[in-house]
């Protein structure tokens, strides 16, 4: 195959990259402003559990599927197993019926990607989940991803100034709203600094593997662990730090809500990059004498351990601070300069993180073009160039729209027509829809169709042939893992899908 023609060059290097793709905006931007709106511990206590009994089980059959078929998510299934079978069939049926439901309950976004999966699944059947995992939840993500990505290089710059540290609670919430919003004269350095990033992340999966997305992160994950250290120290000496870990720690669970839930399920799959093809892609490069087991837990702790360092930076701050943990958005562009603002040398410190948490973004956005290169090289006998300049210039048209359109339609009032008015979206932002569809969506139910062909289609004996090559430990473990990815697992997405649609509890 055209694109594989490299591999990581150690077991490290694989485990940092994909480390790298897990830890990122998901777990600093995205995990402290979904956590301040769904209420603290209860939350969070809910996120783990989705951690260890879905995203793990999940980030292990991605892995798998992509080490055994050697390939990029786009063919990976249909190289192991024939490409329509009657759980296919089925699932095509099943995606109907459930663009139905989403029409009643008049979430069309929804129906209508349903319905068109639908369609896939009949026509393509495995073919379909490898599409949707190569070419459209990562690229969507791909463009809000840059939005966010902007707003970090926007703050790494004024980091170096050192004013944005010295700013009341008012004035950096007007900066920040500026930006947000993309008004007050702030559009085109909006726009710039989103495309700026967005051409990065090109830049460095042009490179490829090895010298491109390995080098890159075994080189930068290692410093953001280190300056996390340094503001949770900093976090946990503030007066009235106390409140932000009872936030974090202890749980409240009457405050749970249905919503609170697929929430967390989102999020789970969001931070472990799950449902967006990178284990495949990334799994495809690597050797086969490579414990998997082994792997796949020590990414999935690395990632939650960042999580929970940035909860312990940025909850004390936001309680010592008096901010509201239901900010939205934003929060951690408000906290973050403020806890800056009170250590010594804060533009130092602040340059440095905002420089890191940039680097976390950039081995995160790269992840979810990889596959999608592939799949272009593959498919079309391109080089990694070519396939690189297709995507930066389609994806590259939509960053300026999200970006234009991160908090509402002001600055685009007739796509917010047509998508409210004509098609009837209640997002209330572009940027909200990808995040939106991607997260709560696309990324569980790729999820769940990855484990019912690993189950069901691709099969135990083959699954556990691959996993099992390494010690006696693995053997046991993945016997365990393909119970749980088996019969709990997927009940458990069922489950939260349920909650978050109302319909049970
Ligand atoms: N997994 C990536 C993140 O958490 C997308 O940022």
């Amino acid at each position: 195959m055209n694109s594989k023609k490299e591999f990581w060059s150690s077991s490290k290097g694989f485990i940092l990259a994909m480390a790298g793709s897990a830890i990122g905006l998901g777990n600093i931007w995205r995990f402290s402003y979904i956590m301040g709106k769904y209420g603290g511990a209860a939350f969070f206590l809910t996120y783990i559990g989705a951690i260890f009994f879905i995203g793990l089980p999940i980030m292990l059959c991605e892995l798998t599927i992509g080490r055994a078929a050697q390939s990029g998510p786009l063919d990976a299934m249909t190289k192991l197993a024939p490409k329509i079978t009657k759980l296919s069939k089925l699932l095509a049926v099943l995606l109907f019926l459930g663009a139905g439901c989403f029409v009643f309950a008049g979430m069309r976004t929804h129906a209508v990607l349903t319905a068109l999966l639908g369609v896939g699944a009949l026509i393509y059947g495995w073919g379909t989940l490898g599409f949707a995992a190569t070419y459209l939840t990562p690229l969507m993500i791909s463009v809000f991803y840059s939005v966010v990505g902007g707003w970090i290089i926007i703050y790494t710059v004024l980091s170096l100034k050192g004013g944005i540290f010295r700013q009341s609670v008012e004035s950096s919430t007007e900066l920040l709203n500026g930006l947000v919003l993309a008004q007050n004269g702030k559009a085109w350095i909006v726009i710039i600094s989103a495309l700026l990033f967005f051409l990065m992340t090109c830049g460095i999966v042009l490179a490829g593997i090895k010298k491109g997305i390995e080098r890159f992160s075994n080189i930068f994950m290692p410093v953001i662990f280190i300056l996390f250290l340094v503001i949770i120290a900093r976090a946990l000496t503030l007066p009235g730090a106390k409140e932000g870990l009872r936030f974090l720690f202890l749980p409240d669970f009457s405050k749970l809500t249905a919503e609170a839930v697929m929430a967390a399920l989102g999020q789970a799959f969001f931070t472990l990059s799950l449902g967006s093809g990178v284990g495949i892609a990334y799994g495809a490069y690597l050797d086969r004498s490579v414990s998997l087991v082994k792997t796949a837990v020590t990414i999935v702790l690395m990632d939650t351990f960042a999580s929970i360092l940035a909860g312990l930076a940025i909850f004390p701050i936001l309680f010592a601070t008096g901010l509201d943990p239901q900010e939205g958005t934003s929060l951690v562009f408000k906290v973050l300069p403020l806890a800056f603002g009170k250590l010594p040398l804060s533009a130092l410190w602040g340059f440095l993180f905002f420089f890191t948490l940039l680097l976390a973004a950039l081995t995160s956005s790269i992840s979810m073009l990889e596959g999608a290169v592939m799949g272009l090289m593959d498919k079309l006998s391109l080089s990694r160039a070519k396939a690189v300049a297709i995507i930066a210039v389609v994806l590259g048209s939509l960053v300026p729209v999200t970006a234009l359109s991160a908090a509402n339609y002001d600055n685009l009032p007739l796509l917010g027509n047509f998508l409210q008015g004509t098609l009837g979206l209640k997002s209330g932002s572009f940027f909200a829809i990808l995040d939106n569809t991607t997260c709560l969506w696309l990324m569980p139910l790729t999820g769940l169709a990855t484990i019912l062909f690993v189950v069901f289609v691709w099969g135990r004996k083959n699954v556990l042939e691959e996993m099992c090559g390494c010690s006696e430990k693995d053997r046991v473990f993945a016997k365990v893992w393909f119970f749980v990815v088996a019969f709990i697992t997927p009940l458990l997405v069922i489950a939260a899908f349920l909650k978050g649609l109302k319909i049970i509890f």
